[in-house]
């Protein structure tokens, strides 16, 4: 019986989210610890689908699943296929909805595991056009962000509706990112925050802070300013507290990691739950703020070299 692998992998937003939404730029990074693989395999009958928490007939799927669903559906029309006579089974290494971008990272690693199994090649442009559709299905009115990245795969200068920059840089620094165990919701924060920018002038004034710190931080970058970025990453933090999408666990883990040492510390993603990221100078004071982080409610810790060539 014949089976073929997808792969891709989540984020980590390292400065931007939600101000990205708005047309502000962000930097983001390949997470290659999240790691997303759809397996297609033959099969006799309907479609059944195995993932996260569902298995069964894939048109069965609940309504969290649509966004997968509509996607796959979609493939099977642009690749003239029936849904039939294979099934897909998604396999993960961290759990959905913690603001790595596993709903993007989920769609690359089915659609280049159903063009793989019916043998067509598929373009970066079309990958991501598809994962453009299961984005807005998911969150509503996704910045592009986190299609933009499973389909370049390299760590991203993003701006909405401007072509891809690729970000490169070399800090003498480690960066830990920590899950809270709680999930968010990011189409609930991103509307949050839409509500707030339209009711509130403090709404767009955070969001336009927000711009302007990630602007900053490319010169910080360039000037290889570790303390610098930390205190970027800090300020970026208050501004995402007073647009409303951090919560009681992540300001608990960002005071810790602070009072452990950290250079700097916020939440990345979507927010209202999901990861926090800190920024430390030595591998030493990473696991440091690693054990203090997992002594206080942190699900799992993650440390990587701030080096975009160690991240794909
Ligand atoms: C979600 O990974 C990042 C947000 O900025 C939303 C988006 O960019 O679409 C919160």
């Amino acid at each position: 019986m014949r089976t073929v692998e997808g792969k891709s992998f989540g984020k980590i937003i390292l400065l931007g989210e939600h101000s990205v939404v708005y047309g502000e730029p962000a930097i983001a990074i390949p997470f290659p610890s999240a790691l997303i693989t759809t397996k297609i395999s033959e099969s006799v009958g309907s479609c059944q689908l195995k993932c996260f928490n569902y298995t069964g007939d894939l048109m069965l799927a609940p309504e969290s699943l649509i966004g997968l669903v509509e996607l796959i559906k979609e493939i099977m029309k642009r690749l003239k296929q029936e849904l039939n006579n294979f099934d897909i089974e998604i396999e993960s290494t961290i759990p959905a909805e913690r603001g790595m971008g596993s709903s993007a990272a989920v769609a690359a690693a089915t659609a280049r595991a159903l063009y793989a199994y019916f043998d067509q090649a598929l373009s970066d442009e079309e990958l991501l056009d598809l994962v453009s559709i299961s984005e807005k299905i998911v969150h509503g009115n996704p910045s592009g962000l986190d299609a933009s990245i499973v389909v370049l795969e390299k760590p991203l200068y993003y701006i909405k509706g401007q072509a891809f920059e690729q970000f490169d840089f070399n800090l003498d620094a480690y960066l830990l990112v920590a899950d809270t165990g709680e999930k968010g919701n990011t189409k609930f924060a991103v509307s949050s925050v839409k509500d707030f920018v339209d009711r509130d002038e403090k709404g767009k004034m955070y969001v336009s802070d927000l711009g302007q710190l990630v602007i900053d931080a490319r010169k910080v970058f360039n000037d290889h300013d570790e303390i610098g970025l930390g205190n970027i990453m800090n300020k970026v933090q208050a501004n995402l507290k007073a647009l409303g999408v951090s919560n009681e666990t992540l300001d608990k883990l960002v005071s810790v990691a602070l009072a452990n040492g950290a250079l700097g510390a916020k939440l990345t993603g979507g927010g209202l739950g999901g990861c926090m990221i800190a920024l430390m100078k030595s591998e030493a004071d990473a696991k440091k703020v690693s054990q203090a982080l997992l002594a206080n409610g942190a699900k799992n810790t993650w440390i990587t070299e701030m080096k975009s060539e160690g991240v794909k």
